[in-house]
């Protein structure tokens, strides 16, 4: 075959990809909150947009449709999920019991980015929590989840709705990408409620210990949280508690090369131009806010075009800064294994 010839067959085939995922989209895609909770009762799955990324969700008092989950996503089943809820005061149903921490950070954070971890109570099946005795909780802050998730009434299991190991969907498209030839249009949805506003997931703090300590740093700034709580809170140290936290989570599949906050990037995108074709920069340290918001969705439109090294710096650790930092040093991680990086 001639070299236009290849070409010519590259991009029937990239055509025909487009135009089946459009076919999806157009089956799985809507933004009626009625036709979603239809599908939730009736044991379906259903991607729901989140402040921070988007979730795949079931009822997490239906084992069947909670294993489902773990089998679209190709998700080890001992990762246990988040139980979303509509308010605070269901934190109450969910946990066995709720120390002090917990109920400031409840009541100051939710909804909003944050989840709590904490002993499970009797309602939560062995599926959600992998066996385990303690279980995610979280209440988010988004209109049509939260419009959802009180009609609803219940829990819902979710996990971030991309395929195990990826980097998280931050809007309706990024899902259909992922999972869109994984779910059934006759039992599942994707509700669209746009793209996700802060863009990294959830901070993860645990409450079974004492002082509480995050699991994972994420859209509320762990400064923030020891403020609330008047004391210094502890990252986690060693081998993480929360199982799913793997050094490589979060990753592209374009290599990323990292550059300290103070780092010349200039000659980091030279060294990289010497072995790579393309190469493509990120560097939104001047706007936190922006970078976290933005990340996924510059990772994955990297790996459509094709891009073989992101050149990204990293933020400072402060704020959001640690979120971005702890995503990035993932991403890197899986996609070079090179140990300088
Ligand atoms: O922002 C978020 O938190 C998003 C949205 C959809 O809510 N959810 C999310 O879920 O990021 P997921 O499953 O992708 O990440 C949750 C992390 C996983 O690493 C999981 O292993 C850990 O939290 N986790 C959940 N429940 C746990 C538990 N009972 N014990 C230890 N780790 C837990
Ligand atoms: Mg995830």
């Amino acid at each position: 075959m001639t070299g236009p010839e290849r070409a010519e067959r590259a991009a029937r085939a990239e055509l025909a990809e487009q135009a089946e995922q459009a076919e999806r989209a157009a089956q799985l895609v809507t933004s009626d909150v009625d036709v979603a909770l239809d599908r939730l009762r009736a044991g379906g799955l259903v991607a729901i947009p989140t402040e921070t990324v988007y979730g795949l969700a079931a009822d997490a008092e239906q084992p069947d449709a909670v294993r489902r989950i773990f089998e679209i996503k190709r998700r080890p089943s001992d990762h246990p999920l988040i139980v979303h809820l509509a308010d605070p005061a269901m934190l109450a149903d969910w946990a066995a019991t709720i120390p002090e921490p917990a109920v400031v950070l409840a009541h100051t954070c939710w909804p909003g980015p944050l989840t709590l971890l904490l002993d499970r109570s009797g309602r939560v099946p062995d599926v959600v929590t992998g066996g385990r005795g303690t279980v995610g909780i979280r209440v988010p802050a988004h209109p049509l989840t939260s419009r959802l998730l009180s009609r609803f009434g219940g829990g819902l299991a979710a996990p971030s709705a991309n395929l195990f190991g990826r980097v998280s969907p931050t809007t309706a498209l990024h899902v259909v990408e992922d999972l869109g030839g994984r779910l059934d249009p006759r039992r599942d949805v994707i509700l669209d409620g746009g793209p996700c506003p802060i863009g990294v997931e959830s901070t993860i703090v645990d409450c079974t210990v004492d002082p509480p300590q995050v699991l994972r740093p994420g859209g509320i700034a762990s400064e923030d949280i020891e403020q609330l709580l008047g004391m210094p809170i502890d990252a986690a140290q060693g081998p993480s508690r929360a199982s799913g936290m793997l050094a490589s989570h979060y990753a592209p599949s374009c290599a990323v090369h990292l550059v300290p906050p103070d780092g010349d990037i200039a000659d980091a995108i030279r060294a990289a131009r010497q072995h790579s074709r393309s190469v493509e920069v990120l560097d939104l340290t001047d706007d936190l806010v922006r970078y976290a918001r933005e990340l996924y969705e510059r990772l994955r439109a990297a790996d459509a075009r094709g891009v073989d090294v992101v050149v990204a710096r990293l933020p400072a650790a402060a704020g959001l800064g640690h979120a971005i930092r702890d995503r990035l040093l993932k991403a890197a991680r899986r996609a070079d294994p090179s140990p300088a990086r």
